[in-house]
């Protein structure tokens, strides 16, 4: 996205730091600098990367991804009647940015692991789109032992789910031993690996998302995250932003190096 220069205080506002009336006063009161002079107008025009407000530079602006560690208990929704929200670990205005942040895609209440959250809507739909085949894993406990043939029926493109339509793609499983197994999958139906394995008569007792395309937990602690940098996702030697990037070249780096 090209820089504009954008009023202070629709810049405080899109960002969640304050109501646009809140900071009205805040820039008046001299909470505000540009290029490291106060600025006390509401109306003053400044790039994004000039601001510093309480002398900090401000959050990202509009196009911010978010890799998180999901806890568990915690839901992928914007409800709050749903029960703890992924959003509450994050900071209190990131809450209230304009445009909103989203998951990318979701992860059960009961399932930990590597969530994406992002306020760009063109690059949450291109991951969550099923044109893109963008390899997840996945690793599970069982209620009981596998049976033995259950890799060969993921792999074969052919599994139904109940009350779908087409047959599962072709998915990848891998036996740590007779309970413990990863999956790889490349879409995101619901609660797609608890209703695989219950398509093969078993059932997930703990499931947890370790990997997204190249993108890893890391350090990371459940209830964590960290800001993704653009170079994580599209390595800044090719001169490419997330705006610019084919989606060929896109869908081809968040598929990993094993397809
Ligand atoms: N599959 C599930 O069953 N649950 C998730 O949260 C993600 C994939």
């Amino acid at each position: 996205m090209k820089p504009s220069k954008q009023r202070l205080d629709q810049l405080l506002t899109s960002l969640g730091y304050a109501s646009r009336s809140e900071s009205k006063k805040l820039i008046a009161d001299g909470i505000v600098t540009v290029l490291g002079q106060c600025v006390t107008k509401p109306d003053f025009k400044a790039f994004h990367h000039d601001v510093a407000f309480q002398g900090e530079p401000l959050d990202p602006r509009e196009g911010i991804v978010i890799l998180m560690h999901k806890p568990l208990g915690f839901v992928c929704s914007h409800d709050e009647g749903e029960g703890k929200l992924v959003y509450s670990l994050l900071p209190q205005r990131w809450q209230k940015r304009d445009p909103k942040i989203s998951t990318i895609g979701r992860l059960d209440k009961e399932t930990s692991g590597l969530l994406l959250l992002t306020d760009d809507g063109q690059f949450l739909h291109r991951l969550t789109s099923p044109k893109y085949h963008v390899p997840k894993l996945y690793k599970a406990t069982l209620d009981r032992p596998l049976k033995g043939n259950e890799a060969d029926i993921f792999a074969s493109g052919t599994l139904m789910l109940n009350g779908e339509k087409s047959p599962c793609l072709p998915a990848k499983l891998t036996i740590i031993d007779e309970i413990h197994v990863t999956l790889e999958i490349t879409e995101g139906r619901y609660h797609q690996v608890r209703r695989m394995f219950a398509a093969v008569g078993n059932h997930v007792t703990t499931l947890h998302r370790s990997r997204i395309g190249d993108l890893t937990l890391g350090d990371l602690k459940a209830g964590e995250y960290r800001i993704i940098l653009e170079d994580e996702l599209f390595p800044s030697s090719e001169g490419l932003t997330r705006g610019s990037i084919p989606t060929t070249k896109l869908d081809s780096r968040l598929r990993g190096n094993d397809e």
